[in-house]
Order: structure tokens, then sequence, then C-alpha cells
């Protein structure tokens, strides 16, 4: 019974097949085929799917269909809530994804003891932890008077029916399942997390949080590399998809929106790992800023993270190399990125570290996936280059009005630095020139923010103009031709 509920399905072609092959009979691709559950009979007696036969329903123009404004439920992290577009939407699905450790498990449970601590009916699915391990981490979290998580209902169990049966009684208003790749299906031969199985399980809670409004919470591992094997087979159905980043040593983590139905999907927050939990970082540039280095192979990148703008460190450092390949090492930054820095600021900026060893890293484990971040890479690897800091001179040209608007914390703590940080940020152009990047005036308007008060945007035009910040300051200033606004 249990194997002739299933099938075997070529993604390719579409073959059907009752058992699994690694090449597919059909069009010879390999390892093509997923085990899909055999549609169920609909209650008129037809196998799903076939054409003919339904009842005709009456469209609705679009201005007549009735659309609720739906209360969302709060989180009690705003950083979470901000992300999710201002809250779970009742009876939508959340997959969150991130590798092991990350933190995706005690992230969850923070929510759902802010929910619970707000009065919501919430249940946690585990499939990986057992109940002791649970509480373990609960007891971490919370230290309150009568600490929610606590009082979080849990259910440890991996068996997909038993859990479908207890959210049909719980009904609960948010249901986490920790992870989506554990669970199984009785049904489907496969073993959890694969993709047949990691499809039915989804599909199948899918079926049932919709039939009664419960929000849920999917957690999935995610592979460094992002192939999410199982995961992402699910990204079109789920509602929502978040990715939790960073790296596990590290004490700050992203997570960023990478699909939304109900919000915009350039969300990102930043949080930190502590003793007693995730703690959500709001002054996240005020941070970095203020643990800046002034050395040389430091500068500081006004990056946007989502709609946000986050200043970031980025570091490098160029020694010489004792390999036949000179190592090209990155944290947080695309490696193949740093290649076309490297081949840029050799041809067109005359920094050629060819024979050397090259590492950058963007400082708190932060990933600044985007092409404006090029330009302090390739500063940060000139001035390490030459071993000439990069600071702004105090005869910097300002904007007038703006300069001492805001000065922010990292600058007043440290006093009144002889040389201001200076930020960054811009494409680098294969011919070297700078290209524009999105959201300009609110990377300045951060920067500004937080005192610093040059910023080499693209506007200077070139790398090469760029790279005239590494000048070692001379007795009679040289004017500076970078675009500091
Ligand atoms: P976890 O949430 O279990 O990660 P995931 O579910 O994504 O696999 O926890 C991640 C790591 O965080 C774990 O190694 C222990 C650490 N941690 C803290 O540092 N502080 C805490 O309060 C908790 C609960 C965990
Ligand atoms: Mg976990």
């Amino acid at each position: 019974m249990a194997r002739a509920s299933s099938i075997h399905v070529c993604s390719d072609c579409g073959h059907e097949t009752p058992r699994w092959h690694g090449q597919c009979p059909g069009c010879g691709a390999w390892n093509t085929l997923v085990e899909e559950a055999v549609a169920r009979p609909t209650p008129n007696g037809r196998r799903g799917g076939g054409g003919g036969g339904g009842q005709a329903v009456a469209p609705v123009a679009l201005g007549e269909v009735r659309a609720e404004a739906v209360a969302r439920l709060s989180t009690g992290i705003g950083e979470l809530d901000r992300v999710l577009g201002g809250g779970v939407v009742p009876g939508s699905l959340v997959l969150i994804g991130g590798s092991p450790g990350i933190g995706k498990s005690t992230l969850t449970t923070m929510a759902l003891a802010n929910l619970v601590a707000a009065g919501r009916r919430v249940l946690y699915v585990s499939a990986e932890e057992s109940a002791a391990q649970i509480k373990l981490r609960a007891e971490r979290l919370g230290p309150g008077p009568d600490r929610p998580a606590l009082r979080i209902p849990v259910i440890a169990e991996t068996d997909l029916g038993a859990v479908l049966a207890t959210l049909e009684r719980e009904r609960p208003e948010v249901c986490v399942v920790d992870s989506v790749q554990t669970l199984h299906s009785a049904g489907l031969s496969g073993a959890p997390g694969s993709v047949g199985q990691v499809r039915e399980v989804a599909g199948e809670i899918m079926r049932v949080a919709k039939t009664h409004g419960i929000a849920v919470l999917l957690v999935g591992h995610v592979t460094k590399e992002g192939a999410l094997a199982g995961p992402r087979v699910l990204e079109h159905l789920v509602d929502c998809v978040l990715q939790f980043e960073g790296e596990r040593e590290r004490t700050y983590r992203t997570l960023r929106t990478l699909k939304n139905r109900f919000g915009s999907t350039s969300e990102a927050g930043v949080f930190e790992m502590r003793q007693d939990g995730l703690v959500e970082v709001l002054d996240a540039s005020a941070r970095f800023v203020g643990e800046a280095t002034r050395a040389p192979g430091s500068v500081v990148l006004a990056a946007m993270e989502g709609s946000r703008p986050l200043l970031v460190e980025v570091q490098a450092l160029v020694s010489e190399s004792d390999l036949e390949i000179p190592r090209r090492v990155v944290s947080g930054i695309d490696r193949n990125r740093l290649a076309l820095v490297l081949a840029v600021l050799a041809r067109h900026g005359g920094v050629g570290v060819g024979t050397s060893d090259v590492f950058v890293n963007v400082v708190g484990g932060v990933r600044v996936d985007e092409p404006g971040a090029d330009l302090a890479v390739a500063l940060a690897v000139a001035s390490a280059s030459r071993g000439i800091a990069l600071t702004s001179a105090p005869t910097a040209p300002v904007r007038p009005g703006a300069a001492g608007a805001g000065r922010g914390e990292a600058a007043a703590g440290a006093g009144e630095p002889a040389d201001p940080l200076l930020a960054c940020f811009g494409e680098l152009g294969l011919t070297g020139e700078l290209r524009t990047v999105a959201h300009a005036e609110r990377r300045i308007a951060e920067a500004r923010k937080f005192g610093l008060r040059t910023i080499v945007t693209p506007e200077a035009g070139t790398l090469r103009a760029a790279l005239r910040t590494l000048r070692r300051p001379e007795p009679a200033q040289a004017p500076r031709k970078v675009a500091a606004r």
C-alpha cells in the first residue's frame, strides 16, 4: 500500500515510472526522477488534474474583489517583523533558510515566546531535537519573570501524519516546523530531505495551514552555496522566503527576504548572537564604524542591506606569496568579484598584485553581495598593497550645511579624530570607469550621519581618480580630484 501510493516522475520530460531509476527511461537524463505521491481521488471520484468535468466558476472583476485588511501578528522582534513586511500574516507560509548553527531555531523560538507572551496560540514542531533539547535552549532565552519561552507547547515528532493531525486538533495561530528536511511522509519511500519528501511535507502542511488559517514558519537547511537541495524546490510554493546569513563563528547575522508576497523583498535585518539569544542590532553602522581601524588596507563601505544603508569596514591584506598560484581568499564578498577588481586595478589603476596573496574580509561576518562594493575592495587592496592608510584630510571639500549634521556616536566616542575615516561606494567598470549604483543619496546620508565627511563616490569618474585618495599627505595640499560631496 505504501509503495503503491507513490510514483517517480522525471523532472525533465515528465515520464512516470513506479520505481526509481538513476537514468530516466523516457529521456535518458540522469538523476531527474523525483518521487511524488499519487494524486488523491477527488470527492466525485475522479483523479485530480484531468481536463473537463469541473464546475464552471464565475470570474470577478478585481475591483469587486473583497480584500480584508489582515491584522498581522507581531513577533516582538522588530527586525524580523520588518523583514516579513510588518509581521506574520495569518495563514501564510514562511520558509526560513540558513546553514546549520546560524540560529534559525533560536530565532523562531524567540518569536514564539513573544507570541505566547502576547496571548497567542502557538506550536513548535521539532523533528530535529528532543523536547529536552528545546527546553535547554528556551531556558537560555527570555530570562524574564514569567519566562514565556518555557510556555511554548512543543512536539518532537518526525512523522508528517502525526504533525498534521496535531495541527488539525490544536489549531495554533502560529506554528514553527523545524525542519522541513527532517519530517517524513510515510506515503513516500524516499529518505527525509529528498526532493520528493520535502515537497510532499511542505505541500501537506500548507494544505492544513491554509484550511485553518495557521501561519507556519518552515525552517530549512541551506548549503553554503545556497544550493538548498530541499527547500529551493519550495520557493514557488511558500508566500515568503527568508534567508539567514552570516558565519557561525561570527557574532553578526543578517536576515534577508528573497521572496515576499506581502511585502518588499529588499529588506534585511542585522542580529547579533549572544549568550541569551539573538539580539537585534539597530545601530549596526555605528558599531562597524566605531570598530573600524585606520590602518592601511581598511576602508569603510557605504553599502545597502536591502533598503537600508549600512556602513561596513572592508579590510584587505596583500602579502608576498610563496605559491605558484597566489591565494585569493575572501569573506563576505564574491570571489569572482575580487578577481575582476584585481584585474581592473592592475590594468587601469597601476596596482598589480599578481604575485601576492590577497585576502579581503568584510568585518563582522556581514555579506555585501552588491556591485557597490567594488570600489571599497579596490581601495582596500590598493591601500594594503602600498601600505598607505586611506584617510580624509581635514581640508577635504565638504558640502556646506550638511557637514556637521548628526555626527554619529562613532566619531563622537573617539573624540575629534585627526584623520576622520573615509567612506566609499561604486561599481567598477571593465574599462576602469566608476559606475553609479542604486541609492547613492541614502548611502551618502548614512556616512554623513556617522561623521564620515569624505565620501568617494562614482562621481570621481575613474578608478585612477579615486586612487588619488591614497596619496601621502603632502605639506602643500594637493588639489583633491575626488568627488567628495
Ligand atoms: P540554533 O538556533 O540551534 O541554530 P540552527 O537552528 O540554525 O541550527 O543555534 C545556533 C548556535 O547559537 C548554537 O551553536 C548555539 C548558539 N547560541 C548562542 O550563542 N546563544 C543562545 O542563546 C542560543 C540559544 C544559541
Ligand atoms: Mg535548529
